[in-house]
């Protein structure tokens, strides 16, 4: 606590000048539901419980995620698939075919939106929107101009903020539900390509999505489209992070080691936004386009992204993304990340020591070593070390660089080769409980939803979390610096950043005993500091989650309504899931895994374990049947 002051001081003295502030005590109760709200919860596999009314605000307990909605203005139903289902006499469907390959008709996104505002809005507190608002850039008889691009991600903004405003007042970014979204790498132009800003697609952006940015985030926003949402005042909020900087795609952009590079710079900024968090016991979502992953991030970005959620693990609830279309979970081992780094900053001769890892022992056993004439900037005042000792673990580490996806129109291809993959990478390979660490420490999760784009089912999922305990938090009152000046210091932070940032070396060989200068690497979590939400039961913890589909088929032919139905819940028959902590997330990763281990070991395989994974295929493609089509 003393050092957070001392953070918060030196941060006021020498960076800007704070103010204090106090926040006015809330009113907190509990809201009545009514039988009409509960059937209505009941109808939707959703837990029943009364909303938390603070002031003015109800806490519901429960989010949507909704990503990959892909809205083709183009789309003529009856139209040839083969063509994109722009021309041609053909068969595309009123709401857009699973699997066929082409983007959404505006049908389909009207409906879902309507959807949601009919059956989700007065029950969630905010709503994850995950990027990829235009249409792909796949026919070539109808190319993408800039101004399609920022017309559409406007038209689409423009209904999001229609369904979700508040009525009630004339402020535009008072929202009925929060709307965090983030940017696709098929809402710039050409895709994939994001230079650093601030550009002129910063400032459209920041323009198109003016009613979800804060006002105190305009420089911020203009330097990476990234930045930081608070949900509930002083307890919960959201990162938006601009994962474009970390995708290997993107030509712009070369790796997270180097100073002058946006990757870099966002992991400065979300290292002070994080150490602000953990100051005033806030916890966060991180959410964004791109899941990280071998194939999706550039190495150097990924094994820093793996080793913040680490090191924050008491502050960060978990990750939020899509761009894949497939519906999964991504176990990221932090052991495997500090290897990663450790390996890549080797000296010439080979002799280079680790990074402790194992600090979920929490031994505080560390050779102290000098960092006094080493020159670190005023803000950053940690003295920790690291204990130095060689990996003598026969783990093998998974992390290395793949090729990258290709993300194109036409029948996906290869997907369950893909889901074969994290089986046998990922799944299988999740350490036993004793190298995991008690609450599965170890490791972090990303968890991708179902898109709307039908390149499987149309899918949608809400999120439930933990809400007990969440009056007594917010019946007392907290006495921080206010965001508009936070933030106003963090531009200053990063202005200086830039100023001393001024080489373009990436850390490598010479500077191993100097980690601390690179401002990307965490200092370790406090061993005093409790573990957050993701890892043990207590306010924020996400509980479960339902998902929910549109069928298509049935709906084209005329059997069913539009309509998303419920597809499965974490608690269902199969997945039996009592919490999403991530122990939970890990058991479910080793049952899936085993029967891969158990045929390399030529071991009996588990049948129920083999059903469990066709069950989970059968999710991944979100009903669609993909699986046992024969695409790979
Ligand atoms: C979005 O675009 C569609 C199709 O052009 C149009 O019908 C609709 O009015 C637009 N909506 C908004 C809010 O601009
Ligand atoms: C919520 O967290 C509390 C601890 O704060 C725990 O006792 C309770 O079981 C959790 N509820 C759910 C639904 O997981």
């Amino acid at each position: 606590m003393i050092k957070i002051l001392i953070l918060i001081g030196i941060f006021c003295t020498y960076i800007y000048h704070c103010s204090f502030y106090r926040d006015a005590v809330n009113e907190v109760s509990l809201h009545p539901l009514t039988d009409v709200y509960t059937q209505q919860l009941q109808a939707l596999n959703l837990t029943v419980r009364s909303p938390i009314r603070v002031n003015k605000q109800l806490i519901h307990g429960r989010f949507l995620h909704i990503t990959d909605i892909h809205p083709d203005l183009y789309y003529k139903e009856g139209s040839n698939v083969d063509q994109l289902c722009h021309k041609g006499e053909g068969t595309s469907g009123k709401y857009g075919d699973a699997i066929l390959g082409c983007d959404s008709p505006i049908i389909l996104m009207a409906e879902t939106i309507k959807w949601i505002e009919r059956n989700l809005k007065d029950k969630i507190d905010f709503i994850i929107w995950t990027g990829d608002n235009v249409r792909h850039d796949n026919d070539r008889n109808f190319p993408r101009t800039e101004l399609n691009i920022f017309d559409m991600n406007q038209n689409v903004s423009d209904i999001m903020y229609e369904a979700f405003k508040n009525p009630d007042t004339s402020n535009p970014r008072n929202l009925l539900v929060d709307l965090i979204p983030s940017l696709g790498n098929n809402d710039v132009y050409p895709h994939n390509l994001f230079a650093p800003g601030p550009t002129l697609q910063t400032r459209e952006m920041y323009k198109i999505w003016s009613p979800f940015i804060p006002q105190n985030q305009l420089h911020i926003f203009n330097r990476g489209a990234y930045f930081f949402r608070e949900i509930i005042p002083n307890q919960l909020a959201i990162l938006s992070i601009n994962t474009l900087y970390l995708f290997q795609s993107n030509p712009l952009v070369d790796n997270c080691d180097r100073k002058k590079d946006p990757g870099y710079k966002l992991f400065e900024w979300l290292g002070v936004v994080l150490k602000e968090m953990r100051a005033r016991n806030m916890k966060v979502w991180l959410s964004g386009h791109v899941p990280p992953n071998e194939k999706n991030y550039d190495i150097s970005c990924l094994r820093k992204y793996i080793i913040w959620t680490y090191e924050f693990r008491d502050v960060i609830i978990g990750g939020l993304y899509g761009h894949m279309n497939i519906d999964h979970f991504i176990p990221l081992d932090a052991k495997a990340a500090y290897k990663s780094l450790k390996d890549s900053r080797k000296d010439k001769k080979g002799k280079a020591k680790g990074l402790d890892f194992e600090s979920f022992e929490l031994d505080d056993d560390y050779d102290d070593i000098d960092f006094e004439d080493i020159e670190i900037p005023d803000f950053e005042i940690d003295i920790e070390s690291n204990q130095f000792d060689d990996e003598s673990e026969d783990d093998e580490v998974t992390l290395k660089q793949q090729e990258p996806m290709k993300i194109l129109g036409g029948t996906p291809r290869n997907k369950v080769g893909y889901l074969e993959s994290l089986r046998e990478e990922y799944y299988a390979s999740i350490k036993k409980r004793s190298k995991s660490g008690v609450n599965g420490e170890r490791y972090s999760i990303a968890h991708v939803t179902a898109s709307v784009i039908p390149t499987f089912n149309p899918g949608l999922r809400v999120w439930e979390y933990n809400t007990t305990g969440l009056d007594t938090l917010l019946s007392t009152s907290s006495n921080y610096e206010s965001w508009d000046s936070f933030f106003e210091g963090v531009d200053k932070y990063m202005e200086y950043l830039d100023s001393v940032d001024d080489n373009d070396n990436p850390y490598t060989a010479f500077d191993y005993f100097t980690f601390k200068k690179d401002k990307t690497i965490p200092s370790k979590k406090p061993a005093n500091i409790p573990l957050g939400p993701a890892y043990t039961d207590q306010t924020f913890s996400p509980t479960r989650y339902t998902q929910y589909y549109a069928d298509l088929s049935a709906i084209n032919k005329g059997d069913k309504p539009f309509n998303y139905e419920y597809e499965y819940s974490t608690d269902d028959k199969h997945y039996k899931m009592q919490s999403l902590l991530v122990n939970d997330w890990l058991k479910l990763g080793r049952k899936l895994g085993k029967p891969v281990k158990d045929k390399q070991k030529g071991t009996k395989v588990d049948k129920k374990l083999e059903t469990l994974w066709g069950k989970y295929l059968k999710h991944s493609f979100i009903d669609s049947d993909y699986e046992n089509l024969g695409y790979g």
